[in-house]
C-alpha cells in the first residue's frame, strides 16, 4: 500500500542517516535493539534511501525503527556513557598516524566515538600501539598499511575498511613524505620536483578514493595537514614549504568544487610541533628562538594539533569550509 509521509519525517530520517548514527545501531548492545533481530536492522541500515517524498509501508516501518533506535541508543560503555555524539561511529582514516600529530589525532578522534584507521608506511610496531592505546581507552581502531602515494594500495586499503566498517566519513590527510632540507642553489630539480610530486600525489590519491562514497552520502570531511612554512619562509624549507602551500590551494579548490555536495575541506596547519620528528631537527638554539617568539610560551604538541582537526571532523565546523586554522600559539599571525 502506497502512503505518504510528510516532509518533516524524510527530514528527519535523512538526518538520522546523514549524522551517523547508522554506525552506532549496528554496534548497539542487544538490549537496546529489544525484539528487533539485529539482521533487521543490518538490511535496513544498509538500504539506499530514496530522495523522493513518497513512501511505501515500508519505509514507514524503517523510519519508525529507525527514530525509535536512535532515541534510545546510548554510546557504548569506556567511551564516556553518555549520549553518542554526532561524530560517533563515523570512520575515519588518519593516513601517516602511527607517530606525532596524526597519532594523537587517531586518538583523539576514536575517544570522539570514531572508528578510526591509523594508516602507516612501515611502523607497524608503532601503529599497533597506537591501536592497541585505544582499545584499551574503549574506542575501535585498526592498522592499516599503504604507501599513499600508491592508488592501488590505497585501494586495497580501503577495501579493508569496507569490509570491516564501510566507507570512510572523514579523511585527514597528513602523512609526511621525505623532502630535502636545504637552499635553493643547492637543491637539484629531482629533489624539489620529487618533493612537490610526492606530496600532491599523494594528497590526490587519497582524495579520490574516498570521495565517491562522501559524493553519494552526501556527507564528508576532507581535513590536510599543512605547515606555517608555505607562508612563512625558513631557511632550507624550501621543499616542504613549496609542496605545502600546493596543498593548501587545493584544498579551497576542493572546498570549493564539493560544497555542494555536502563535503568540507579545510586546512590545519601548525607551527613547529614538539614530540614529532621533524623538531629533532631543531637544534636547542632553534628551539629556545621560537619559544620565545611564541606569545603562548612553548611550542605546539601533537594533541593541540589534533584538537583543531577534531574540531573540522565533527559538527561543530559543518559550515566552515576553505579555510586554514594555525596552530602556531600566536607565532605567527595572519
Ligand atoms: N612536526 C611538525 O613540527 C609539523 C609542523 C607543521 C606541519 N606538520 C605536518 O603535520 C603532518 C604530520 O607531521 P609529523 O611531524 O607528526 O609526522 P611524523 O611524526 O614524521 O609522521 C609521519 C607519518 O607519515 C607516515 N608516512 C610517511 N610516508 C608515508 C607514505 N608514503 N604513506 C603513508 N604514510 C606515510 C609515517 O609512517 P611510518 O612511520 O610508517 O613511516 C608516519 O606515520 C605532516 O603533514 C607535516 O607536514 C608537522
Amino acid at each position: 500500500m502506497e502512503q505518504r509521509i510528510d516532509t518533516i519525517v524524510y527530514q528527519r530520517l535523512d538526518e538520522l542517516f546523514r549524522d551517523g548514527y547508522r554506525h552506532g545501531l549496528l554496534s548497539a548492545p542487544p538490549e537496546l535493539l529489544g525484539e528487533i533481530p539485529r539482521g533487521a536492522v543490518e538490511r535496513l541500515l544498509n538500504s539506499r534511501l530514496p530522495r523522493e517524498l513518497d513512501y511505501t509501508a515500508a519505509d514507514l516501518l524503517r523510519t519508525t525503527v529507525g527514530t525509535v533506535l536512535y532515541g534510545a541508543i546510548r554510546r557504548r560503555p569506556g567511551q564516556g556513557g553518555g549520549l553518542m555524539t554526532e561524530t560517533t561511529g563515523r570512520v575515519a582514516l588518519v593516513t601517516g598516524s602511527s607517530s606525532g600529530i596524526g597519532a594523537a589525532t587517531a586518538r583523539l578522534l576514536a575517544a570522539r566515538g570514531m572508528r578510526v584507521v591509523v594508516n602507516y608506511l612501515h611502523s607497524e610496531a608503532a601503529a599497533d600501539e597506537v591501536v592497541a592505546g585505544i582499545d584499551a581507552a574503549g574506542g575501535q581502531a585498526m592498522a592499516l598499511p599503504a604507501d599513499v602515494r600508491d592508488a592501488a594500495a590505497v585501494d586495497t586499503l580501503l577495501e579493508r575498511v569496507r569490509a570491516t566498517w564501510g566507507e570512510v566519513d572523514v579523511l585527514v590527510h597528513n602523512a609526511l613524505t621525505p623532502y630535502a632540507i636545504k637552499s635553493f642553489q643547492d637543491m637539484t630539480w629531482a629533489e624539489l620536483g620529487g618533493k612537490l610530486d610526492d606530496e600532491m600525489r599523494a594528497a590526490f590519491i587519497v582524495t579520490k578514493a574516498v570521495l565517491p562514497a562522501m559524493t553519494e552520502q552526501g556527507w564528508g570531511r576532507l581535513i590536510y595537514l599543512g605547515t606555517g612554512l608555505s607562508r612563512r619562509p625558513r631557511e632550507g624549507m624550501i621543499a616542504l614549504g613549496t609542496a605545502k602551500a600546493a596543498l593548501t590551494q587545493f584544498a579551497r579548490y576542493l572546498a570549493q568544487e564539493l560544497g555542494p555536495a555536502g563535503i568540507t575541506v579545510n586546512v590545519v596547519e601548525p607551527g613547529p610541533v614538539a614530540e614529532t620528528r621533524m623538531s629533532q631537527v631543531l637544534d636547542e638554539e632553534q628551539t629556545r628562538r621560537q619559544i620565545a617568539a611564541t606569545p603562548l610560551g612553548r611550542l605546539a604538541r601533537p594533541a593541540d594539533v589534533a584538537r583543531a582537526v577534531a574540531f573540522y571532523a565533527g559538527e561543530d565546523s559543518s559550515f566552515i569550509t576553505g579555510t586554514t586554522t594555525a596552530v602556531n600559539g600566536g607565532m605567527a599571525m595572519y
